[in-house]
């Protein structure tokens, strides 16, 4: 039923054909923007180029539709089974020809979608954890407060001795010289593109950093990841949460194809958690030359990364913010608080991954 999505590129431009198949199928997925102009020839063309560049999405697999038919008739499409796992009643699919991989369709309910979202944008990105905005402006403490509160974050300084540890939220707090106002914290919130728990890692080196001060991963999603891990476990073993990489994703990002494979043992899951908005994840084989297969992943949804699926090339070449299409309205609906209208917002355009590794 499901071809690679190389199959989708059948008319290839000059040159398009040195490509490697994972390369071709990020292309055929990611988000093309058009130039936005009040010409109206132009903007003629604009929709002509829309309708051209509208996605193909019939070879996405929708494992929310494979869990639907398979409970209504209790069938499932051809290379897809159901993996049982013990004292698990829900459903938990695989591909026949990809062991090693496991997809858990809405394996969190929308309180625990909800309570680890706030999570990800409260606490996770507290130092001692690094973020994308650590090297730049140093630790930046309560950044999802000061959004809350309108706030700008600024940095002290002190004469000529710039002070990049003594960070802090301030209400446009301009004290002379000795403060230096760096962004309005929603702005940097917004900007957040990865923060690491547990142990710390370096993306100049591509290596964990056990040198840098960290805590241990908090203990509600190591007791999650422990959980959701069990199917790629060998019987009788734990998984071991030692380190977790959270990315931000706004409209138009998207993570290219690449290995985890910078953790000592990799016998042991990557436990993979989507928030928000939906996504478009490509599942290749060992090298870039194997087409991978595209699949959506929604909020809620949980896959693991195990065995032989630990060292094939994987990637998220696509996010929907459209009303239509990001699919998660029960997150939404249920960020009602005053405390939450910050996180509202944020996740209406926004996904938040969190993937949770064992390293030795
Ligand atoms: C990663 C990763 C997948 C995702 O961070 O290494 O593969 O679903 N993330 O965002
Ligand atoms: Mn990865």
């Amino acid at each position: 039923m499901y071809d690679d999505a190389s199959a989708s590129t059948a008319d290839l431009q000059p040159g398009e054909e040195e490509r490697t198949a994972f390369r071709k199928a990020e292309k055929v997925y990611k988000l093309y923007k058009t130039i936005q102009s009040k010409n109206s020839s132009s903007r003629r063309r604009q929709k002509r180029d829309a309708l051209a560049l509208k996605t193909d999405l019939t070879q996405v697999i929708d494992f929310a539709a494979i869990l639907n038919d398979f409970h209504v008739c209790g069938e499932l499409p051809p290379g897809i089974v159901r993996f049982h796992s013990p004292g698990v009643t829900d459903p938990i699919f695989c591909f026949r020809d990809k062991p090693g991989f496991f997809f858990i369709p809405r394996a969190l309910n929308v309180e625990e979608q909800c309570q680890l979202l706030r999570e990800s944008l409260a606490s996770f990105p507290e130092p001692p954890n690094r973020t994308n905005h650590t090297a730049i402006y140093g630790p930046l403490v309560g950044l999802l407060d000061a959004a809350r509160k309108n706030k700008l974050l600024g940095k002290f300084e002190f004469d000529n001795l710039q002070s990049n540890s003594h960070s802090f939220v301030g209400e446009d707090d301009r004290d002379g010289q000795f403060c230096k106002i760096i962004a309005p914290a929603v702005t940097l919130l917004r900007k957040l593109r990865w923060s690491t728990l547990g142990l710390q890692f370096d993306w100049s080196k591509r290596s964990y950093d056990i040198s840098l001060p960290h805590r241990e991963i908090p203990s509600v999603l190591c007791l999650l990841a422990k959980k959701l891990a069990v199917p790629a476990m060998p019987l009788g073993e734990e998984f071991s949460p030692e380190a977790a990489i959270v990315n931000y994703f706004g409209p138009s990002d998207m993570l290219g194809g690449h290995l985890d494979d910078m953790e000592a043992d990799w016998s042991k899951p990557i436990v993979s958690i989507s928030l928000g908005c939906k996504a478009i994840f490509l599942l290749g084989g060992k090298t870039r030359d194997d087409p991978p297969l595209a699949m959506f992943l929604r909020s809620g949804d949980v896959v693991l990364m195990a065995g032989e699926a630990r060292q094939c090339f994987h990637g998220v070449p696509r996010i929907f913010c459209d009303d239509e299409n990001a699919d998660c309205s029960a997150l939404v609906s249920h960020l009602t608080g005053e405390e939450d209208i910050v996180l509202r917002e944020y996740i209406q355009n926004s996904r938040v991954n969190i993937n949770i590794r064992q390293v030795f």
